[in-house]
């Protein structure tokens, strides 16, 4: 018999890391709203996830928790930069102050900023790809996937290149702590340490700024004014460690996972190949099939019911991106990666009040990507029979992604 509480602890476990698509399929038939076995609840179908995602009887959690707080003790130090960047992250607001967060930030990081930047993308794909084709074997995540997005975000929020590999490294440090429940307090200290040194960094950078204004993302995000509403110093220094932080394991992971899959699925590769202009799609698929991030977590802003699942107010609800992704009810053949499948859509973004402002750069990083491997290419052929995915269940990516490739 099902036993829902089993199931979740597979999902930890290396195994569920390995594949968690099965266990999903079980918990989806289920039902549509599990308990968890840390007093939580998890939603696994589509249709709910989307409703519960637009519906504006939940928020986000808070990041961060006070000495005293009501909800329990806090997991890092209530005075610490680790609070102090989590209390601003846009992730982490809800309603007005939401609202207001997200306005000021959307006014900077336009469509146009996005779109401006596709030669330069288009350019370090290709300066990433020389070494690689002359060597004929790459490890992806190291020369590719991970260096692409890293080096936009620093470019596109003002960091001097020179920077980029300590704003790397803070990064990596930090982000085992993005989810306070399952990181470990030694993961905690030396988030707490990192951020320190980042934050400092941040500043010092944003000084420079104010003296010498340039046009980058930071620099916009110091000046932008709405109805007489700016941003203040420790909202813009939490959203530049934000921003850098989601602009670039996601897509590092949209790009690795989504090779992996097309290397898996042979078929689907060569009709990638036949045909690079299903780019585009392919990547909605890709982002279907191998959703870099996993969960959206929400709790009710008042005791409410969930599919006649009756939910309090502060218990977290783990919205299942990847399991929706694939639910039979919303897909034909949810199982199979199919790169020319009609209007893929699915909730890898998020959606409602905290859709991800990044999708339209992460899509355009992941098309040149994938547009100058196809291009440049013959062949691509993974060079490893067993692959070993990230601990993080939330973030779903590979540690490393060895292949040979044959030079077109
Ligand atoms: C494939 C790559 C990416 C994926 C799969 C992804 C996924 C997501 C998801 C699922 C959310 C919503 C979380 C929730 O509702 O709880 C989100 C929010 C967000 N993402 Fe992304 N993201 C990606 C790339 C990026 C990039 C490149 C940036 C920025 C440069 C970015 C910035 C953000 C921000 C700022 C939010 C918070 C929005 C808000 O709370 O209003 N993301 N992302």
């Amino acid at each position: 018999m099902f036993d829902p509480n089993r199931a979740v602890m597979t999902l930890l476990s290396p195994a569920g890391r390995e594949d968690p698509y099965p266990i999903y399929a079980q918990m989806r038939e289920h039902a549509a709203v599990i308990k968890t076995p840390f007093g939580g609840w998890m939603v696994t179908r589509y249709e709910t996830v989307d409703k519960v995602l637009r519906s504006a009887a939940f928020r986000t959690p808070r990041g961060f928790r006070e000495r005293d707080d009501p909800a329990g003790p806090p997991r890092c130090d209530p005075d610490g930069l680790l609070t102090l960047h989590r209390r601003y992250w846009l992730l982490f607001q809800s309603g007005e102050a939401h609202t207001r967060l997200r306005k000021l930030i959307m006014k900077v990081f336009t469509p146009r900023a996005v779109r401006s930047l596709a030669p330069r993308i288009e350019s370090l794909v290709q300066e990433l790809l020389v070494p690689v084709l002359e060597r004929g074997s790459m490890e992806v995540i190291g020369d590719l996937s991970y260096p692409l997005p890293a080096t936009v975000i620093c470019e596109l929020l003002g960091i001097p290149p020179e920077d980029r590999d300590r704003n790397r490294v803070w990064a990596a440090l930090t982000v085992p702590t993005i989810d306070l429940q399952t990181c470990t307090d030694a993961q905690l200290k030396e988030a707490e340490v990192a951020m320190r040194e980042w934050d400092t960094y941040i500043r010092v950078l944003l000084a420079a700024k104010r003296k010498q204004p340039g046009s980058a993302l930071l620099d916009d995000m110091l000046a932008v004014e709405e109805d007489g509403v700016r941003l203040t110093e420790d909202e813009v220094a939490a959203n530049a460690t934000f921003l850098f932080l989601a602009g670039h394991e996601t897509t590092t992971n949209l790009i690795g996972n989504g090779l992996l899959a097309l290397m898996r699925n042979p078929s689907q590769l060569a009709a990638l190949y036949a045909n690079p202009a299903l780019v585009e799609n392919a990547i909605e698929e890709l982002l279907r099939f191998e959703s870099p991030v996993q969960f959206a977590p929400r709790v009710a802003l008042e005791p409410l019911e969930i599919e006649g699942v009756k939910i309090e107010t502060e218990i977290p609800i783990a919205l299942a991106l990847g399991a929706a992704n694939r639910d039979p009810r919303r897909y034909e053949r949810p199982e199979e990666l199919d790169i020319a499948r009609a209007d893929p859509k699915p909730l890898s973004f998020g959606g409602g009040a905290h859709f991800c402002v990044g999708a339209a750069l992460a899509r355009l990083e992941a098309k040149h990507a994938f547009d100058a491997l196809i291009k440049s290419t013959k062949s691509v052929v993974l060079a490893i029979e067993k692959v070993a995915w990230r601990p993080a269940l939330g973030l779903r990516g590979l540690e490393a992604l060895p292949v040979t490739i044959e030079r077109a």
